[in-house]
Order: C-alpha cells, then structure tokens, then sequence
C-alpha cells in the first residue's frame, strides 16, 4: 500500500546482513530479561496469597530471594542487550554513511549539477542521524517492549484466563487509534524530513555565496526565505507531535480503561470467591507491564517512520544512476601515447545539444586551442576528454581506444585538468599541489612550484609551501589559486593535459611567467588548451574556433590570421583582452 516506507525499511533490514545471528542470540537475552518482570508478579501475587495471608514465612523469604535473583538476572541480561544491539546500529550507521560517501564520489557531474549540495548533504547528516536515532535506543526499545508485551499478556492469561479476556475489551479501540496514526504520522515524517533538507539546503547555499549576498543587499531577502523555510519546517515539526500528542494518550486512556475494567471485574470475582486478592494485585502489575511497553513502542513508531522516510530520501542518492563507470571488461589503460580523437561528438545536458558533430584529431604530443565566445561549448569539450559525461553520439578516442571502453581510474591517472574554476582543499600549499601525484618529493614539489610561480606566491607567507590553505582555496586570490592548480596538473604530469582559461585570472607578470612555463608544461604531452590571450593560444598547433557548439574555423594562428573570418574578428578582442 504505502511502497516508500517499504524500501525503507527493507534496505535498512539489508544492511544487517550476516549479523542475523548475533541479532538472534540477542533476541533469545531479550525473551529472558523480558520474562523476569513477569514473573516478578506472579511472586508478588504468591507473596500476598500464599506467603502474608497464609502466614508461611518459608514461602515468602523464599518468593523474596527468587525476586532479587530474577531482577539481578533481568539487569545484567538488559544491559548487555542495550549494548549489543546499539554496537550493530552503530556498525550499520556507520555503513550506511559509508556507502553514502562512496557512492557519492562515482556519481558523475551530472548528478551534483542537477542536486543542490545542501540536500545531499542534509542526507548524511539530519538523514544519517535519524536512522541513528531510531537503531541506537530504539532497536533494543523494540525488541525488549515487544517481548515483555508479548510475555505480560501470556504472564495475564496463565495467571487468570478471565481477567485476560476482559483486558482485551480494549484491543478494537486500540487497533483503530494504531491504524489511524500509522497513516497520519507516515506522512507527516516525510514531511518533515523534507522539510529539514530544505533549510539545510538553503542554509549551505547561503554560506556558500555569502559575499554576493552581502554585496547585492540581499541580506533581508535570504533571510526571509531562510525564515519560511525555517517556518515551514517548525509547522511540520508541530504537525507530526500534535499527531503523537492525541496518539500517546489515548493509548495511556485506553491502558486506564483496562484497568479500571480488570479491577472491577476482579472485584465481582473476589467476592463470589472464585479469586484471590494477590491474584488481582498481580493482574492489575501485569496489566501495568503491558501498557508501559506499549506506550514506548507507540513513541517508537514514530521515530521507525522518520527513519524509514530518512532511509528512502537516502535511498534516492544510493539508487542515483552511476552514469560513468567501466563497463563489464573495461580494459586498464596503459602509458598513453597520446593521440586524442572526437569522432562527430554530439552532447546534450538537458534537450538541445550544446555540442554538434564535433570532429577533433591530436597527435601524440600536439596541442590544440579552443576558442571562442562564452557558452560556445568549450568546456563542455573539455569535460568530453576529460570524460565528465559521456557523448550522446560519436565518440572520444584516445589511441584509438573508446574511452568508454577503457578503465575509467587508469585514463584520468595519465590526465591533467586545470578547470575554470580551480578547487583547492584545506591543508597546505604543498598537500595541494601533491593532490594528482601524493608521493612526489619535496624536490619534485619545489621544481613544479618554481616552475609556474607558485613559490613567488607561498614567499608571501612566513611557512612557505606550508602555508595552510583553507577549504576552496578561500585566503588566496583567484589568480594565485590558478596558479596552484596549474602547478598541480605540472607535477602530476599527466600524458593529456587540459587547461580551461587556466590564466584568466592571472595577472601580467605571472602571466609572462607563465607563458614561459608553458614550453614545459606542454612538451612531450597531448594537451588541449581554451584560453582568450592571443599569445597562448598561438603555441597551438591547431586553433579551433567554437560557436554555438560547432567548429566554425579551424588551422594554425599564422593561415587564420591571415583569413577575413570569425578567429581575426576575435584576435581582436583577445588581443585587446591580454592588453587590458
Ligand atoms: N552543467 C550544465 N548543465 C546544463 N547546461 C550546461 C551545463 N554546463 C554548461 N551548460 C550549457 O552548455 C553550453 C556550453 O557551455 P560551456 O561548455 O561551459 O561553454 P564555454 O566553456 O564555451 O563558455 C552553455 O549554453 C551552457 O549554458
Ligand atoms: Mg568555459
């Protein structure tokens, strides 16, 4: 009837595969434990009956001493009930979060252009923390309350069949009241799981743009989404209490009305003397030993349907589709020669292609040039080669070799991408430049840096390379980040090397730097550069001039400068570009 909650709840069951055992030998603890406080009525009962009233002091010092041992029993057998099974929650938190994580980082770009990252990161946490929640306490709270619930009923029907069946006059109210929350609260823990994402959602976005936030006045505008948001969340949260606020009592009403029904009946019984007072003391014990688990079960449900509606949310990022991954029998590629060819390539991100019938060919060693207004599909390119996305039709060669034929790990081991927007993690200079080649020497680091000018930018700092450098390169200008990435596709070097406006934000003199490190960074590799100054895009030997996704123009700087047509249209303004 209700799917999602079942995919939720059977891929959590999933993952306490191989631990059914342990589970078991836990469940037979928790049979035991949950058994000893209904014995513990029945001697109270025998107390009263056969020990106070009939006067037999053996029997009560003997029903007293069963008493104790029976607790004593129950508290260690509980306690290492509560312990096992928090242990194997723990491990499948711990599993759940890990495959989370694993599986996120073969997701493809597609997928993190397509989620916004708040949303999947509220999945590993508020996510993650509900399924916590709900395996910490709330497996052992199901397991014990079941049985004791189970074992105080049988405990009521073996100490006296009649007020048994009289207890029972409130399960059809009871099951009415269960069904009804059931179906309410599902939707409300949705709901609120929802709810959560999106505030966490907003609230990373903001942190993540929070000067153009600033810079805009746009302050009270965030802020006011962020309190509907916010707002909305509050109201769902009320909404699923308000449900267990009628629930949870009427559950407690309904464990009074038994009561109320087992004493007077009991009563009836006593004086037409078919029953003993300590038989009812322990009944109406008993009756208590039913209620209170069910009580804690009821509160349980909710936290099972927030972890069952957590566990489908986090469902959706485990079942999102590994769009790039080896096929069956994919090949390790081994050291790359490095001819690059697109074969009529065509892409799309969404409908319309963004990229038509793109015919490239680079020899071992060669170096083309892409050109050409913004959103022309230069990058999108880029990210062909690099194999972000697969082409739609055609395809991307390298020596021959489809890339989607090939070992995806192997191919980007011999790649090297400066993207446009360089990413630099927390640690230091030195840790982001090792981040393609992380055994490289010092030496090794020293000479990449030296090389590119990246050592002119750490002898700003007083630890040099050491320098820390905080989470996306934040601290560092954008032209000194640039630097740091190119040195780090330098020191990685990769047999292909990409380079996406990878001096755009560099000032002159490193630029002229630069440019000098670029005969290094270039020899002896295929590579592929996208750039708007005139004097690096000449080093190609090929110049490609992209627009609206097809190559318009294509030959070295020399014949397309000497050409009337779109690349001396725009040699003009990427000379004047290099000049501003
Ligand atoms: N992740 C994406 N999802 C959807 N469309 C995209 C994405 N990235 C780029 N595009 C679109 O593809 C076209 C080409 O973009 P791009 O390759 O980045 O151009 P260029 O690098 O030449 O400026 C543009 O129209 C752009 O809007
Ligand atoms: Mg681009």
């Amino acid at each position: 009837m209700r799917p999602e909650k079942h995919t939720g709840l059977s891929r959590l069951w999933r993952y306490t595969a191989g631990r059914h055992g342990r589970i078991a030998a836990v469940m037979v603890l928790a049979a035991v434990s949950a058994a000893a406080p209904v014995v513990g009525w029945h001697l109270v009962g025998d107390v009263v009956d056969h020990g106070i009233r009939a006067h037999n002091q053996t029997r009560l010092a003997i029903d007293v001493l069963a008493y104790v041992g029976i607790n004593a029993a129950a508290w260690l057998l509980g306690s290492t009930t509560w312990l096992w099974l928090a242990r194997i929650g723990q491990q499948v938190v711990f599993e759940v979060r890990r495959d989370l994580f694993e599986h996120l980082t073969s997701l493809s770009l597609r997928y993190f252009s397509q989620q916004k990252a708040g949303w999947i990161i509220a999945r590993l946490t508020s996510d993650v923390d509900a399924l916590s929640d709900v395996l910490n306490q709330g497996l052992t709270t199901l397991v014990v309350n079941t049985l004791t619930l189970i074992a105080a009923i049988g405990g009521l029907f073996i100490l006296d069949w009649r007020l048994g069946l009289v207890a029972l006059c409130v399960t059809p109210p009871g099951i009415l009241c269960t069904r009804w929350f059931q179906q309410t609260s599902h939707v409300a823990f949705t709901d609120v799981r929802t709810r959560i994402a999106a505030v966490t959602a907003q609230l990373a976005e903001s942190v993540a743009g929070m000067a153009v936030v600033q810079a805009f006045n746009r302050e009270r505008a965030f802020q006011r989404e962020f309190d509907d948001l916010n707002e909305a969340n509050r109201l769902a949260n009320v909404y699923a209490q308000k449900l267990s606020s009628v629930f949870f009592p009427a559950i407690e009403l309904l464990g009074i009305v038994a009561q109320v029904a087992v004493l007077y009946a009991g009563a009836r019984l006593i004086s037409g003397g078919s029953l003993q007072i300590g038989t009812l003391i322990a009944a109406v014990g008993l009756l208590n030993l039913v209620f209170q688990p069910l009580q804690e079960l009821s509160e349980l449900y909710g936290q099972v349907q927030s972890a069952a509606a957590a566990m489908v949310k986090i469902s959706s990022v485990l079942d999102a589709e590994m769009d790039i991954t080896d096929k069956p029998g994919a090949r390790p590629m081994g050291r790359i020669d490095g001819r690059l060819q697109l074969d009529r390539v065509t892409f799309a991100y969404g409908a319309e292609p963004v990229v038509h019938e793109l015919e490239i060919d680079v020899p071992p060693g060669g170096c083309i040039a892409l050109v050409g207004e913004s959103g022309g599909g230069k990058s999108t390119t880029a990210k062909l080669i690099a194999r972000f996305y697969d082409p739609l039709t055609g395809a991307v060669r390298v020596d021959g070799t489809d890339l989607r034929d090939v070992e995806l790990r192997s191919y980007r081991r011999q790649l090297g991408v400066v993207l446009q927007d360089p990413f630099l993690f927390s640690g230091t200079i030195a840790d982001n430049l090792r981040f393609g080649r992380p055994e490289a020497t010092d030496d090794e680091v020293r000479d990449a840096a030296a090389a590119i000018g990246v050592d002119r930018v750490a002898a700003r700092f007083d630890e040099g390379l050491d320098h820390v450098v905080r989470e996306g390169g934040a601290g560092l200008s954008a032209g000194e980040r640039q630097l740091i990435s190119i040195a780090r596709a330098l020191l990685a070097d990769p047999r292909i090397l990409i380079l996406d406006e990878a001096t755009s934000n560099i000032d002159r003199p490193s630029e002229v730097l630069i440019e000098k490190a670029f005969d290094r960074l270039l020899s002896g590799r295929t590579s592929i550069i996208i750039a708007h100054r005139l004097a690096t895009v000449r080093r190609a030997d090929e110049i490609l001039v992209v627009e609206h996704g097809r190559i318009v123009q294509r030959g070295s700087a020399t014949q397309l400068l000497a050409q009337a047509g779109p690349f001396r249209r725009l040699a003009e303004t990427l000379t004047g570009a290099a000049a501003a």
